[in-house]
């Protein structure tokens, strides 16, 4: 599918591994998304523009280039989303962060705003939605419409695990949004759950389980 990415680094295939398994511990889940979120930055940001300037070197003067372009701006669903910003910020500490709050009501499954602080100048920014559960889509495709009616123009979203419920719904409702994933899964199952996917995200990142 156009604008969808699927990584298939061995780092990250084998860190997600890990991820999945269900006897992994708090801790160790929290540095893993992290550490994901950090080789996915690398990937993600691949596009971005260049400019070339003149820097002095201690032999000589040398052509060269430096990030152009649009700044950042990282914007994690809460909760889940916030275990992937320590990620992207350890390669791109110049990005801002704002915060989208949406849970998922268990009964409609329909994502449900309580939520939203982002940086002043965010419609200037270029913008990399962060959450690691791509599921129905209801979220990620409700926090795109949100920031939208900010008037931000160029987005991306990132995540760990998707369903394929859940690309087809985003990519539908939102074709010029990149999707960003380390893995696509088979399918959600009764409960909206991604299988074979790794549970509840938020409850395995901070202990609530
Ligand atoms: C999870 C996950 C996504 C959403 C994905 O959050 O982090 O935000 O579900 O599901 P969807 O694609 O079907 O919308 P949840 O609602 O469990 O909230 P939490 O992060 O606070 O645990
Ligand atoms: N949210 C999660 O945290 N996990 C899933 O499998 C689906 C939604």
């Amino acid at each position: 599918m156009e604008n969808v990415f699927i990584f298939d680094h061995p780092l990250i295939q084998h860190k997600i591994s890990l991820m999945r398994d269900k006897r992994t511990t708090t801790k160790e889940f929290r540095e893993l998304v992290n550490e994901v979120a950090m080789l996915m930055a690398y990937e993600v940001t691949r596009d971005m523009p260049l400019k070339e300037v003149e820097i002095e070197t201690p032999v000589a003067i040398a052509k060269t280039k430096v990030l152009a372009g649009k700044k950042l701006a990282v914007v994690p669903i809460l909760r889940a989303g916030l275990g992937m910003v320590d990620g992207m910020l350890s390669l791109l500490p110049m990005a801002k962060v704002g915060h989208i709050g949406l849970y998922r009501d268990p009964k409609t499954l329909e994502p449900v705003e309580y939520y939203c602080k982002l940086p002043e100048d965010v419609e200037e920014r270029e913008i990399v939605v962060l959450d690691p559960m791509l599921a129905t889509g209801g979220s990620a495709s409700a926090a795109v419409s949100f920031l939208k009616k900010k008037g931000i123009s160029s987005i991306k979203f990132m995540c760990l695990i998707a369903a394929p419920e859940g690309i087809k719904r985003l990519h539908e409702d939102h074709p010029d949004v990149p999707i960003f994933c380390a893995a696509m899964d088979e399918k959600l199952n009764d409960h909206a759950y991604i299988v074979p996917g790794l549970g509840d995200a938020g409850d395995r990142l901070f202990g609530t389980k």
